[in-house]
């Protein structure tokens, strides 16, 4: 478990940087990702998207992202996750998925990182009050559940 968690957090840091790196490059470039701008909600969650997700999954979504190549397991097409369920769009399921706390973490061998544990730990920054802990748990919640609502809209039929 521990070995696990820092490999995960090897991961992390490479992905951050080529994150880091990929967001810099070409933030103008419009796909449909970005056909949200109508609402400010949706607007930063494709914000989030492009900036913590795109570099496995694509910025069009499509899992063809710059360190795609490089994963054992390919990234998941995210415009297709409706299609694979029967045309319904699994929102709680995908919410568990990105949050990470359902991830078989003990057979090693996903791939995901846990985005749950990161966004809160952005939000909890230096406080360590439990009521910091509390709004830090809401806030990266509210961010997660404004990612899944991103990803519905992105939906290929
Ligand atoms: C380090 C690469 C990587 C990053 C970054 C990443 N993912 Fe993934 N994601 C994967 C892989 C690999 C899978 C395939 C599932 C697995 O783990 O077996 C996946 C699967 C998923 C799935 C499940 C899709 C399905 O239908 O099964 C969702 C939803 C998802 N990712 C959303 C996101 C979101 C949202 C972000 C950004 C907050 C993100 N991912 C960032 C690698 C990544």
């Amino acid at each position: 478990m521990k070995l696990q968690l820092r490999h995960l957090s090897a991961l992390f840091l490479s992905v951050l940087l080529t994150v880091a790196a990929y967001a810099c490059s070409a933030s103008a470039t419009t796909t449909e990702t970005n056909s949200a701008e109508t609402s400010p909600e949706l607007a930063k969650a494709a914000q989030d998207f492009n900036t913590y997700c795109s570099v496995c999954h694509g910025r069009d979504a499509k899992g063809n992202g710059p360190v795609a190549s490089e994963l054992k397991t390919p990234p998941a097409d995210l415009t297709r996750i409706s299609a694979r369920s029967d045309g319904l769009f699994p929102a709680d399921a995908v919410f568990k998925t990105i949050e990470g706390l359902d991830m078989p973490l003990a057979h090693g061998t996903s791939e995901m990182p846990i985005w749950g544990a990161l966004f809160v730990r952005q939000a909890v920054g230096e406080g360590v009050l439990i009521e910091d802990a509390k709004t830090a748990a809401r806030v990266a919640t509210d961010r997660i559940k404004r990612l899944v609502r991103y990803l519905e809209t992105i939906q290929e039929k």
